[in-house]
């Protein structure tokens, strides 16, 4: 079959109706980090998928045997850990694992199991002074060596020291703590690639969780974790936002196997609608937000454009909220654009001055075809302040709308709905294509593409 090759020039002039990102960011008047000017233009063929990897069991269980348990995955945060005895349980697949910090001050990672007879040792998060195991009572220190048992007399065939509870690998980046169940893995600096270079400057470290929901959605994890990389489902999707989203001009990146990237403008009229005045972006983007509170609409000056505008509002807000100013740095990118981030298979951080989203999804239990899906926002805090204690998570049923979640009301909460109202239909639908394939845009569905070959190569490994 032949492939059409990478995108032409007039592809490209296209796809950029009006202005691209990286023209916008020649607009800039704060020196734009390297970042931001980088551009992948990515192409990995145009081949369709087949389908069976988001139902099929036998995928599931090949994801269970090779996925999961080879990949750095965001288990918690650092904050999540913060005193001597803390633990936090993160499941996944089949897979148990507990984390605690040591009296040492250093985090470690078990396999979450009595090595008496198998009972899970802990369950959510909390803090203890050793794992007690609560079925008879083997107890480990938070180093994982063994303490002791009832009545130690009858296992005379237990060899005290080498009876520790067996760890996986565990490291830290960005105030996420990562762990990695095969012991022969890359290093996690190796496995991030660009990307602690790139998020440098956002130090997502320096943040406290403000909102954390998770929703149980009856798809594959994978149609949930595509249908948040790409941009491309915006203009049928979410119609309302078109009128300051940027979607056809959003810009996507892909670099080694693990990480890629989508840059929305926001603050922009989208390249499918015409005649949209400076003042509908600047009050439809307050009004979605919830910004205003007063009904005053805004009228945005001559010759301002509403990007222009929308920045100094929000630079104005954040520079008070952080007690910094931002204005003196910061791009406009940086403070109001869709800057999304991913690391393989199932971690995606947003990136900028902003409150950053964070998206992660995991398998349901073992059906193929239920997942979890989370959103987290990380907010600055002053700095040289306290920072503000982590949010607790809101769980949310398969029924339940994101918008009825705390935080959620908004019109952020409508847009995850319409998302949300896409995923169980793509995944019932799917069973119906006749070709069992699935067809992917070469250019903004680029990062579905490259996230399935290297999923691919993990499970061919
Ligand atoms: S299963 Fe844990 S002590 Fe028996
Ligand atoms: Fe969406």
């Amino acid at each position: 079959m032949n492939h059409p090759k990478a995108l032409t020039k007039d592809q490209i002039a296209e796809r950029s109706r009006g202005e691209s990102y990286q023209q916008m960011l020649d607009k800039e008047s704060n020196p734009v980090p390297d970042s931001l000017r980088e551009s992948t233009d990515t192409y990995l063929g145009s081949d369709n998928l087949s389908v069976d990897r988001y139902f099929s069991p036998e995928f599931q269980k090949l994801e269970e045997d090779k996925l999961w348990n080879r990949t750095w995955l965001a288990a918690c945060r650092e904050s999540e850990l913060t005193q001597a005895g803390s633990y936090f349980v993160y499941d996944i697949s089949k897979y148990s694992i507990v984390l605690t910090r040591t009296e040492a001050g250093e985090i470690k990672a078990y396999y979450n199991a009595c090595l008496h007879r198998g009972r899970q040792l802990r369950k959510d998060c909390g803090t203890a002074r050793e794992f007690k195991c609560p079925f008879h009572g083997f107890r480990w220190s938070l180093d994982g060596d063994f303490l002791g048992a009832p009545c130690e007399w009858d296992f005379p065939h237990i060899e005290k020291e080498t009876f520790t509870l067996p760890q996986v690998k565990v490291d830290t980046w960005g105030g996420w703590v990562f762990i990695n169940m095969d012991l022969e893995a890359q290093s996690l600096a190796s496995y991030l690639g660009i990307l602690p270079e790139h998020f440098d400057r956002w130090k997502p470290e320096n943040t406290f969780k403000a909102m954390h929901i998770e929703k149980v959605i009856e798809c594959n994890w994978k149609v949930a974790w595509e249908a948040f990389i790409e941009s491309y489902h915006t203009v049928q999707t979410h119609p309302q936002i078109l009128p300051y989203l940027g979607d056809s001009n959003s810009q996507y990146d892909c670099w080694g196997d693990n990480i890629s990237r989508t840059i929305s403008p926001m603050g922009v009229v989208s390249p499918h609608l015409d005649n949209i005045r400076p003042d509908q972006t600047v009050n439809d983007w307050l009004e979605h937000g919830a910004w205003l509170t007063d009904q005053a609409k805004v009228e945005v000056p001559e010759g301002m454009s509403a990007r222009q505008w929308l920045a100094e509002y929000y630079f104005k807000h954040y520079s008070e909220q952080y007690q910094t100013d931002l204005g003196s740095f910061c791009t406009q990118s940086e403070i109001m654009d869709s800057i999304l981030y991913s690391v393989f298979p199932n971690f995606a951080p947003w990136a900028g001055f902003h409150p950053n989203l964070t998206y992660r999804m995991k398998p349901y239990g073992n059906d193929p075809q239920m997942c979890t899906m989370e959103i987290i926002v990380l907010m600055r805090f002053p700095e040289g302040t306290e920072r503000p204690a982590d949010c607790g998570v809101q769980k949310l049923g398969k029924d339940q709308l994101f918008s009825e979640a705390e935080g959620l009301e908004g019109g952020l909460g409508r847009v995850f709905d319409q998302d949300f109202s896409n995923l169980k239909m793509v995944q019932k639908g799917m069973h119906n294509l006749q070709s069992g394939e699935v067809v992917l845009a070469n250019y903004q569905e680029i990062r579905i593409r490259h996230f399935n070959q290297t999923l691919d190569k993990y499970l061919n490994a």
